[in-house]
């Protein structure tokens, strides 16, 4: 069976029990800056898990797309992965414990045709804060499953939580017995030896859990996830998710285009490139903060895997092509963004390449002193300064090392990190007030607003475009561009998600001085070059906009508001003027 086929049979089943099909929120979390990415299905139904009413009911189901990058550099393995799909199924205060694991069982047995004979399962073995999961277990004998292969575990294995506080309870947890052989006598769901893999966790949200402690929640809600590449890769018999039609494809095609044989690498390229699309699909822009940060970390370490490989990194647009083939039927819509998702990509590829041509002769030169000295480990300001001056992610230079048997000082790194972050907040602050005594508050937010709009139009119609004008009031921004023609609905609505995804991201705006020359080498946007002094201030939002500018602006971008576009007319031969507004 194929993935989509088995996401399908899943969405059809749970409808035909009453659920309603509900559509898969984006990665990148909507309202929620608290969280990088969606990171479970249950995510974007938190309200309604903690007593919302939801417009659909108390049955949903759905494919949530999800992103989890905590091990990130595991990807290569026979297993993890940054991006997955989760199929899963809830009742808001509906049904319980015993429906649900009948509908699981029925599911598992029926639907997808597993024997009985391969699925074990644990439950809750109770504490302190919960009482032993009785419930569950008589549930499971119910339904067919031999009490020897229902395991009782403690809060580690079998209890539910998104990070340290909220909705949580005891969780119910299916395992399928890939018939390797037992480790040892004592070989059971909880041990890591690959015999028995998770498929399928039914979480029975009872309890909220804050500093204080446990508390009940207003409703006992159910909540299930099913991750589909591994159930996919487990009933097609594979034994990793690369040789399942999402990856295959792209793996075959690396092995025809590869100079040098690397699993692992190969695998790194699939990955990242399939997460790295499905992040800028829904509004990720490469950047050096945040969600940005790891979208640049993923694209930058396919990169170099296709360098490793020994492929020419202009095949990265074909890769794109054959990974968006093999996904097209499951997310049409990366069919449809295919040139955006490209450009995207390509342009920090481009940027990167030119990274590393600047930082690989001082990342050498760290290299050879680190050895010298016999410590074998590279100074975390020699760290930093890859990281400032050329751009080298901190990780990066640390993978990097390890190829050469070097460590770096991750703490002296980290340490030189905090406080440039705070010493240019700092700057951007005392800028910010300097220019509040003329400027008000709405007018410098609009001027900030201008940049990104500024940046927004080039990435959506082109190069070409260029600023030619600008009025801003405590009301309104008015901004003059050159482009030949009207914007259609489309472009306008590109552009105006754009800002307002760079607004959510909350990126943080931060100021330069440097000689007008480096200025313009280093490519920022200006308007009228003469007029600038010799040196200038470049302002930055966070990888997304650059610009020579004398301020004032706000120090985030979190605190725009929503931009909208009012109007876009013509203001005289090959100049667009558009006014806009932040609610
Ligand atoms: N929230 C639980 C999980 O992520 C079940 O969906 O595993």
């Amino acid at each position: 069976m194929k993935a989509i086929e088995i996401r399908n049979k899943y969405l059809k089943f749970f409808e035909s029990h009453g659920h309603k099909i509900i559509p898969s929120a984006p990665v990148i979390p909507e309202n929620d800056p608290s969280v990088l990415f969606t990171t479970a299905g249950m995510h974007p139904l938190v309200p309604y898990l903690l007593g919302e009413k939801h417009p659909e009911g108390t049955r949903l189901t759905d494919f949530q797309k999800c992103v989890r990058t905590v091990d990130i550099d595991e990807v290569g393995d026979n297993r993890h992965l940054t991006y997955f799909e989760m199929l899963g199924n809830w009742s808001l205060g509906d049904y319980f414990k015993e429906e649900s694991i009948q509908m699981s069982f029925d599911f598992l047995t029926k639907e997808l045709e597993i024997p009985v004979e391969k699925l074990s399962v644990t439950c809750f073995a109770g504490d302190e804060d919960a009482p032993k999961d009785e419930v569950s277990y008589e549930c499971w004998k119910k339904a067919g499953i031999p009490e020897e292969r229902i395991y009782f575990f403690g809060k580690d294995d079998n209890w539910w939580i998104a990070g340290e506080e909220g909705p949580c309870g005891p969780d119910t947890e299916m395992f399928y017995d890939t018939g390797k052989e037992p480790c040892s006598e004592n070989c059971n769901p909880s041990c890591s030896c690959g015999k028995y893999v998770e498929i399928w966790n039914n979480v029975f949200m009872e309890y909220f859990k804050d500093k204080n402690g446990y508390s009940k929640l207003k409703q006992k809600n159910v909540d299930t996830g099913l991750g589909l590449e591994r159930m996919t890769m487990l009933l097609q018999g594979k034994k990793t998710p690369y040789e399942i039609e999402i990856f295959a494809p792209v793996m075959e095609e690396l092995e025809k285009m590869q100079k040098v044989d690397d699993i692992q690498s190969r695998r790194i390229i699939a990955e990242h490139i399939r997460s790295s699309m499905m992040i800028i699909n829904d509004g990720g822009v490469p950047s050096n903060v945040d969600r940005g940060y790891i979208l640049r970390r993923l694209l930058r370490r396919a990169i170099r895997h296709m360098n490793k490989l020994g492929i020419d990194l202009n095949e990265i647009s074909h890769i794109i092509d054959v990974s968006v083939n093999a996904l097209k039927e499951m997310y049409p819509e990366l069919l449809e963004n295919k040139e955006n998702i490209k450009k995207v990509i390509i342009e920090e590829k481009d940027k990167f390449v030119r990274t590393l041509q600047n930082g690989e002769k001082e990342f050498e030169k760290a290299v050879k002193k680190a050895k010298q000295s016999g410590k074998n480990v590279i100074d975390g300001n020699i760290v930093f300064n890859l990281y400032e001056t050329y751009g080298f992610p901190a990780e990066m230079t640390e993978e990097l090392a390890k190829e050469q048997g070097i460590e770096v000082d991750n703490k002296e790194f980290d340490k030189l990190f905090k406080e440039h972050q705070e010493k240019s907040r700092l700057g951007s602050d005392q800028k910010f007030k300097g220019g509040l005594a003329a400027t008000g508050d709405m007018e410098v937010k609009y001027h900030t607003a201008t940049h990104l709009l500024n940046a927004a139009l080039k990435m959506v119609l082109g190069e070409h475009v260029h600023q030619k004008g600008s009025n801003i009031t405590s009301e309104r921004m008015r901004f003059d561009f050159s482009h030949p023609a009207k914007m259609t609905e489309e472009e306008k609505q590109k552009v105006e998600d754009m800002v307002n995804n760079w607004i959510e991201q909350d990126m943080e705006v931060t100021f330069k001085e440097m000689p007008k020359e480096d200025a313009i080498k280093s490519g920022a946007e200006c308007m009228f070059i003469e007029k600038y002094p010799d040196i200038v201030t470049v302002y930055s939002i966070g990888e997304v906009s650059k610009e020579l500018c004398g301020g004032p602006h706000v120090t985030n971008t979190g605190k725009l508001g929503r931009f909208k576009i009012k109007k876009e007319e013509a203001s005289s031969a090959g100049v667009r003027r558009i006014k806009a507004i932040l609610e």
